[in-house]
C-alpha cells in the first residue's frame, strides 16, 4: 500500500466526519447526499483493498454521529438498522440472485415495495397502546429522545386505536414534510428574513431537533410507518405487509404508495412507475424499497453489520449535485426582466446534463452569495428549471468574483430600471432590445399561446437575427423562399412552418390575449378579460376602473394592460396581425350581464384533468361565483377531482354539495363560457 492510498484514507476520514457533523448535528449539510455517498464509497474501497487500515473508528464502522448533548438519550429495544442502496439494475439483479442463494429457493421471491421517504427515521415506542417514547435513529443502538417534538406531529396517534394492542410495540418510520408544507414555510421565513432550508429532508430533520416543542408544532411535519422493532404481548401478522396493515388499523400512517409485487420484474416496474410519477407526489423520495414479505423469509436471511439482507434501496438519480460556476451572466426575457444565470462546468443531475442554473434575480444572487468560482449545489427535480441552491463555503478559491448587476442591457445597451420594493431589474429597451423581441415571438408561438407547430427557440432566433422578421406580426407575411435559405431548413420544412403559421391565424381571444405578452397577464387573467368583455375593441378601450371590475384583475395588473394597449407599436403590431387574417370565435360579453353563480362560492380540491386549477377558477368567476381555498359553513359547492383529501371529507362531514370535473364542466358549458 503506498503513502498517498494511507492519507487519503485519512483525508476522506476527516472529509466524512466534517460532513456527518454538518449533516447529523447541526442539520446543515454544504454537500449533496450523491457526493457523501461517493465520498463514503470511496473509502470503503480503499479499506476493502487494505483492510489492515480498518479502525474501529472510521466512519465507515459506524452509521450517524453522537446524539446532541441538549436532547437525553433513548436506548432502542431494537437496533434500528439502515439500508443497503443500489444505483443499478444490476446491483437489484445481484440482490435478488443472493436472496435466491440464502434461501436456496428457485421461484420468484414476494417482495413488498415502498417510496423510499426524504426525511428522518425515527421510533416510536407505545406501551399498552400509549406513545411513550420517540426517538431519533442515533447511532442505531441509541439516539435522541424528541418524545415533546413528536408528540406535535398531528399524523402520529397518541393511543393506538382498537382493544387488541401490543404491550409494547417500536414502530419505525419516517417523520418528513411534505412539498407544499415546506415551500409555504421557507415563504414564511424569506418574508421575516429567516433562514430559510435547503430541502424538504433538512426542514424536517432540523424541525424535529428544536429544543423548544412550540417551534417543533408550527412546522408541516408527516409520518409514514415502514416497519416495527421490538413487539411484545401480541402475535404479529407473518408478512411484512400485513404487518403495515395492522400498523394502519392501528392508526398509524402508511403510504398509499406500498404495493406487493412478483419477483425482481415486479421490482423493476414499481421503480419505473414511481420515478414517472416521482415529482407528482406531494412528498419527496429518493428512491424506492424493495423488502421480502416474507417474515420466515426475513429471518432466515438476517443481517449483515447494520442493514438487512432481506431490504433493498434502489435510489433514483440524484437530483443535487456539486458543480462550479464559471460565470455569472444576466438573460434578458420577454418582458425584460433580467435574469442572472449561472453558467456551469457541465453536470449530471436529475437524468441530464446541466450547464447553466437560474439564479433568479439579484437579491438572490446576495443572499446565497453566490460568487464565479465557487462550488455550488445545483438542483434540477422534474422539468424545472435546474437552480443555484447554496454555495459551499468550504470550497470558496481565494480568487472568487462577486456578481455586479450591469447599468446598461448586455443585450441593446439600454438603461436598466429596477423599481423601488421590486427584485426584478429590467431592459427599458422594449421591443428595440433584440433580446426582448426573440423572447416575445417564443412566447407567441408557444404552445398554450398560438402554438405555432415547427417554431421553436432556436428558429426564432434565426429569424430575428437574420432580419426576417422584427415583430410577431411579420411571422404572417414570412415566404417558403425566405425560410428555405436559412441555415438547417429544407424546401419540406419551409412549406410546413408557413402551413402551422397560417393554421395559427384561427385562435381564440383567451389564447390570443395570452399571446400578446402583457405582464401579469397569464392564460386564467387573459381568459378572464376575454370572458368578461367578449370582445378586443372593448377591451382595448377599457380604463383602469373598468378592468378592476374583472375578478381577480387588481390595480398592477390593470395598469399594464392598460399601458399595453395604448402604446402605438402595439395598437399596430394588433391591427396587422388581424389584416393577415387571425380571428376567434366570438364570445358573449359578461361582464354587464347577469351572472349565472352570482353569491355562490366554490372551492376546488384534488387533480383536475381538463382545466388547469387557475382556469376553472376563471371560468367560475367568469359565472359570478366566489372561488376559496378552504371549506366552511358558507361553502356552496367542492368541486372534486382525483386525490382530493381532507377538503372533500370536510365537505362531506359538512353536508355540502360536491360535484365532479365532468358536472363543473357541463355547468361551465351551460354558463356559455367553455
Ligand atoms: S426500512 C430494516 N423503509 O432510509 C430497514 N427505510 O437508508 C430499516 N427510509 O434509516 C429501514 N423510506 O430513514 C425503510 N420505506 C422505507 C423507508 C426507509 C425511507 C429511510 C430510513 C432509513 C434509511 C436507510
Amino acid at each position: 500500500m503506498s503513502a498517498t492510498e494511507k492519507a487519503r484514507i485519512a483525508e476522506l476520514r476527516r472529509q466524512i466526519e466534517y460532513h456527518n457533523y454538518r449533516y447529523y448535528v447541526l442539520d446543515d449539510p454544504e454537500i449533496p447526499d450523491a457526493e457523501y455517498d461517493r465520498l463514503l464509497r470511496e473509502l470503503q474501497d480503499l479499506e476493502t483493498t487494505h483492510p489492515a487500515l480498518i479502525s474501529a473508528d472510521s466512519p465507515t464502522q459506524r452509521v450517524g454521529a453522537a446524539p446532541l448533548r441538549a436532547f437525553a438519550e433513548a436506548v432502542h429495544a431494537a437496533p434500528m438498522l439502515s439500508l443497503e442502496n443500489a444505483f443499478s439494475d444490476q446491483e437489484v439483479a445481484d440482490f435478488d440472485r443472493r436472496v435466491h442463494e440464502r434461501l436456496k429457493i428457485e421461484g420468484d421471491i414476494e417482495y413488498s415495495c415502498e417510496p423510499k421517504l426524504d426525511g428522518l427515521a425515527i421510533s416510536l415506542r407505545f406501551e399498552n397502546g400509549r406513545l411513550v417514547q420517540a426517538a431519533t435513529r442515533g447511532d442505531g443502538e441509541r439516539g435522541e429522545e424528541v418524545t415533546q417534538n413528536v408528540r406535535t406531529i398531528a399524523s402520529i396517534p397518541l393511543r393506538l386505536r382498537g382493544g387488541d394492542v401490543p404491550a409494547i410495540m417500536e414502530v419505525r418510520g419516517e417523520v418528513f414534510m411534505t412539498k407544499t408544507g415546506f415551500e409555504a414555510m421557507n415563504a414564511a421565513a424569506r418574508e421575516k428574513g429567516e433562514k430559510v432550508f435547503v430541502n424538504p429532508r433538512n426542514a424536517a430533520a432540523g424541525s424535529l431537533r428544536q429544543l423548544d416543542p412550540r417551534v417543533t408544532a408550527q412546522r408541516p411535519l408527516a409520518f409514514f410507518s415502514y416497519g416495527v422493532g421490538l413487539v411484545e404481548g401480541i402475535a404479529m401478522p407473518d408478512r411484512h405487509s400485513a404487518i403495515l396493515t395492522s400498523l394502519r388499523e392501528w392508526g398509524l400512517p402508511v403510504s398509499r404508495e406500498q404495493q406487493c409485487v412478483i419477483g425482481i420484474a415486479g421490482c423493476r416496474a414499481y421503480y419505473a412507475e414511481m420515478a414517472k410519477r416521482r415529482n407528482a407526489l406531494p412528498y419527496e423520495i429518493d428512491g424506492v424499497v424493495y423488502k421480502v414479505d416474507r417474515i420466515d423469509q426475513q429471518q432466515a436471511l438476517g443481517s449483515v453489520s447494520r442493514a438487512p439482507r432481506w431490504a433493498l434501496a434502489h435510489k433514483f438519480p440524484a437530483q443535487e449535485e456539486l458543480t462550479r460556476v464559471v460565470d455569472i451572466e444576466v438573460q434578458v426575457g420577454r418582458t425584460g426582466a433580467l435574469t442572472p444565470v449561472a453558467r456551469l462546468e457541465p453536470v449530471f443531475v436529475g437524468g441530464v446534463t446541466v450547464t447553466n442554473a437560474t439564479l433568479h434575480n439579484e437579491d438572490e444572487v446576495r443572499r446565497k452569495d453566490v460568487r464565479i468560482g465557487d462550488t455550488v449545489i445545483v438542483r434540477r427535480a422534474g422539468d424545472v428549471i435546474p437552480e443555484v441552491v447554496s454555495v459551499v463555503l468550504d470550497r470558496r478559491p481565494d480568487d472568487a468574483r462577486v456578481f455586479q448587476m450591469p447599468a446598461h442591457c448586455p443585450v441593446c445597451g439600454s438603461d436598466i430600471t429596477r423599481v423601488e420594493g421590486e427584485a426584478i431589474a429590467r431592459c427599458s429597451g422594449g421591443l428595440f432590445c433584440a433580446a426582448q423581441r426573440k423572447e416575445s415571438i417564443k412566447h407567441f408561438a408557444s404552445r398554450r399561446a398560438m402554438d405555432i407547430e415547427g417554431l421553436g427557440d432556436k428558429l426564432v432566433e434565426q429569424l430575428v437575427e437574420s432580419g426576417l422578421i422584427g415583430t410577431v406580426a411579420d411571422l404572417y407575411a414570412l415566404k417558403n423562399e425566405q425560410l428555405a435559405n436559412l441555415e438547417r431548413m429544407g424546401d419540406k420544412s419551409a412549406e410546413n412552418l408557413v402551413a402551422a403559421i397560417a393554421h395559427s391565424r384561427s385562435t381564440t381571444l383567451p389564447r390570443f390575449l395570452y399571446a400578446l405578452g402583457m405582464r401579469e397577464v397569464g392564460e386564467a387573467t387573459a381568459l378572464a378579460l376575454a370572458n368578461h368583455f367578449g370582445d378586443l375593441d372593448a377591451l382595448m378601450q377599457a380604463d383602469v376602473d373598468r378592468l378592476q371590475q374583472v375578478p381577480d384583475v387588481g390595480p398592477i395588473v390593470a395598469t399594464h394592460v392598460v399601458d399595453f394597449f395604448h402604446q402605438p407599436h402595439n395598437q399596430e403590431v394588433i391591427a396587422t396581425l388581424r389584416a393577415a387574417g387571425i380571428h376567434w370565435p366570438a364570445i358573449e360579453a359578461r361582464g354587464l350581464t347577469e351572472q349565472p353563480l352570482a353569491g355562490k362560492t366554490f372551492v376546488l380540491t384534488g387533480t383536475l384533468e381538463e382545466l388547469t386549477r387557475d382556469e376553472a377558477k376563471a371560468h367560475l368567476q367568469t359565472l359570478g361565483a366566489k372561488v376559496s381555498g378552504s371549506v366552511s359553513k358558507r361553502t356552496d359547492c367542492v368541486v372534486a377531482g382525483s386525490d382530493a383529501g381532507s377538503k372533500l371529507t370536510r365537505a362531506k362531514d359538512l353536508g355540502i354539495q360536491v360535484i365532479s370535473e365532468t358536472e363543473l364542466l357541463r355547468m361551465l358549458r351551460e354558463g356559455g363560457v367553455v
